[in-house]
């Protein structure tokens, strides 16, 4: 069963800080080329920002942020951009994980992790279990994840557990299903940030952004910073969400 409350199967509690935010990290490779650097030196400079930005959550009492690092799709890159990325992943945990312990922070990761070479393998479920403890802010890196491998993996993991539902496919509701995606953890994003410009959701969590807030900005994630982030808790704060309810309904129940 799910932990959290479902979007759609009743109305989530609203904050003025966001409980769970999701961030694709847009733009690396473009801040890199305009400044004559190699691609590469986008995605270190990536590095700071998340760095500025898992910090700035947890002192906002953020719950849960949420990183797309890598798509399932993101294979299809050059292949040394790829061996450099993944050279960044493993020098990033060998460096920061401590860090994240001593702060509380707990470390997840999710996606396909089968296709990453060992070491990067064991630094994961290293960091993973180093911070399984803390009560902080959640990190989770979707690291060669795809939103629609996650809603297949589950019904799969579903199917697997409960094979009598195949003949009974009427008694899977929503719930079901949603505890055995790969971030049943977590509460539903309230606030999903794109950098780089381009309005899309490029298959990152596509169940869960069911009523998620959308934010886009022009802004390359190697500029994104905590001034930035606050111009998105900004705009976040003056949404109405009503989750299908009209306004006066949602006037009336605050
Ligand atoms: C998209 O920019 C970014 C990525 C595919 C990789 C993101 C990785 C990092 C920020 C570094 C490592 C992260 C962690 C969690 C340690 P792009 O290359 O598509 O940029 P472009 O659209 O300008 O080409």
């Amino acid at each position: 069963m799910a932990l959290f409350k479902s979007s759609t199967r009743s109305i989530p509690n609203v904050d003025d800080v966001p409980r769970h935010v999701a961030i694709i990290m847009d733009g690396n490779g473009r801040w890199a080329t305009s400044r004559m650097l190699p691609r590469v030196a986008g995605h270190a400079k990536g590095v700071d920002t998340v760095r500025e930005v898992v910090e700035a959550c947890a002192s906002r009492g953020v719950q849960f942020l949420t990183l797309f690092a890598f798509s399932s799709e993101n294979w299809r890159r050059p292949a040394d951009e790829v061996s450099m990325l993944m050279r960044l992943f493993v020098s990033a945990l060998e460096r920061e994980v401590d860090k994240l312990a001593r702060n509380g922070i707990r470390l997840k990761v999710v996606g396909d992790l089968q296709a990453f070479e060992p070491r990067l393998r064991e630094l994961i479920a290293a960091g993973v279990e180093k911070t399984a403890g803390n009560d902080g802010l959640t990190l989770t890196i979707a690291a060669n994840y795809g939103g629609r491998w996650d809603v297949l993996q589950a019904m799969r993991a579903l199917l697997e557990k409960r094979p009598e539902l195949a003949a009974n496919p009427e008694a899977i509701g929503e719930d079901e299903l949603a505890g055995h995606l790969a971030m049943a953890y977590a509460p539903e994003p309230d606030l999903f940030i794109r950098t780089g410009g381009e309005q899309r959701i490029s298959n990152f969590l596509l169940w869960q952004l069911a009523y998620t807030e959308l934010y886009f900005t022009d802004k390359f994630w190697p500029d994104f910073d905590a001034q930035a982030l606050e111009q998105a808790f900004e705009s976040f704060r003056m949404r109405e969400r009503r989750f299908g309810q009209t306004s006066a309904q949602v006037a009336a129940s605050s």
